[in-house]
């Protein structure tokens, strides 16, 4: 195996599971959204979902619409809970569902190049970047489109640049730093939801990719919905999902639409949940705050590293004024001689991801904020002891 793919391998035997011991590996280098495991526990029936073997049988949903493997019911949540929350606009946008965001994006990048064009179309965002976007948009070595690292140092005019806002690993807000007329822009808003950042404006953007990976934590089930304003690239969109996969899970996509409906029940309908007062935003909110609080005080005490600051902004949804609590620590290492965070972490068994994967300097790494509070404190823990 070359060292490329084995970098490629981001699955360890720690993944998914709970450390075992106080010196047992803590694996915080994928941003595994089990947090929400206690908020669902506590909802319990209300957002259980029987599926009769009878259903989802077919592979059509609903033919009328453009996007004929889509169940009308997701579509009818996910723009209920976007015209709750505020966070975009969502009536009057075609709606593409995906297995994942991770499809969509593929999807998106199909659709927005040209197939008759003589070179692969460049896919840029600024630095830091998710680690994914390279490694998704090269790995078939397309005709189509071909990743061209940093959009700031991108020189040309006809580009697709992912803007991920707010950004992993960074949790920065982000708008496109290209602005030419031929480019065209991708808008993954994963964490745009009032549990990471202060809601401030309803996003509209050409195209916008969700996932029910980081709104409600339900990763496994694999979904995420694009909306996007123009129809004849929604249409190519359905078309990659089509030739990929004929279309994403029925049942998935009826548990993802039982999840997003018991989170706007919460707020709109808490007569119909069977423990009223179960906010998924405010669990979200609080139990990040409290980590940030707690990973900057450990911060601060081991004098090793800096993290960003975050302004205090209001946020629509909530009417409160408060700093953005991302699901990413975005560490930097600023002990002199010390090059590679990821691997002074590793050193002390803590699994995070480094700099390089993001197109920076090694002496960053990225640490999952979202796991469950048993990792997540011994990670204070040892980082507590780290001198
Ligand atoms: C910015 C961003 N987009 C997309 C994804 C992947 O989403 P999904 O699980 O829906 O494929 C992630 C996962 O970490 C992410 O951080």
């Amino acid at each position: 195996m070359t060292s490329t793919a084995q970098q490629e391998i981001s699955v360890s035997s720690s993944s998914g599971s709970r450390p075992v011991s106080k010196d047992a590996i803590i694996n915080l280098d994928h941003g595994d959204p089990t947090m929400f495991e206690s908020f669902w526990k506590e909802v319990g029936e209300a957002a259980d979902i029987t599926i009769p073997s009878w259903r989802t049988l077919s592979y059509f949903s609903d033919v009328s619409n453009f996007c004929w493997f889509l169940q009308p019911e997701f579509a009818h949540e996910a723009r209920r809970l976007h015209n709750l929350v505020g966070n975009a606009v969502a009536d009057d946008r075609f709606l593409v569902i995906g297995t994942g965001s991770t499809q969509l994006f593929q999807a998106a990048l199909f659709a927005l190049s040209p197939s008759d064009a003589p070179e692969p179309m460049s896919v840029v965002s600024a630095v830091p970047y998710y680690s994914s976007f390279p490694r998704i948009t090269d790995y078939l070595r397309s005709a189509l489109y071909r990743w061209s690292g940093d959009a700031s140092k991108f020189e040309g005019d006809a580009y697709i640049e992912v803007v991920c806002s707010p950004n992993n690993p960074d949790g920065s807000i982000r708008e496109a730093v290209l602005k030419s007329s031929n480019g065209k822009t991708i808008h993954d808003l994963a964490y745009y939801w009032p549990q990471y950042t202060p809601i401030t404006a309803a996003a509209d953007h050409d195209i916008m990719l969700f996932t029910v990976s980081k709104l409600s934590g339900h990763a496994g089930t694999r979904v995420g919905w694009a909306l996007v304003k123009d129809v004849e690239v929604a249409k190519k969109m359905v078309k990659f999902i089509e030739l990929n996969t004929i279309g994403v899970s029925k049942d998935s996509q009826l548990r993802a639409a039982t999840i997003l409906k018991a989170i706007s029940d919460g707020y709109e309908r808490p007569d119909v949940q069977t423990k009223p007062g179960l906010k998924m935003f405010e669990f979200g909110r609080r139990l990040l705050s409290m980590r940030w609080q707690k990973l900057r005080e450990a911060v601060k005490a081991s004098g090793i590293f800096t993290l960003p600051d975050f302004e205090s902004v209001h946020c629509k949804f909530t009417g409160e004024t408060t700093e953005a609590c991302p699901a990413f620590a975005w560490l930097k290492c600023e002990r002199e001689g010390m090059k590679d965070c990821a691997d002074f972490f590793k050193k002390h068994k803590i699994l995070t991801r480094g700099g390089g994967h993001f197109g920076v300097e090694s002496n960053y790494a990225r640490v999952s904020m979202v796991d469950r509070d048993e990792t997540f404190d011994l990670f204070i823990e040892r980082l507590m002891s780290l001198r």
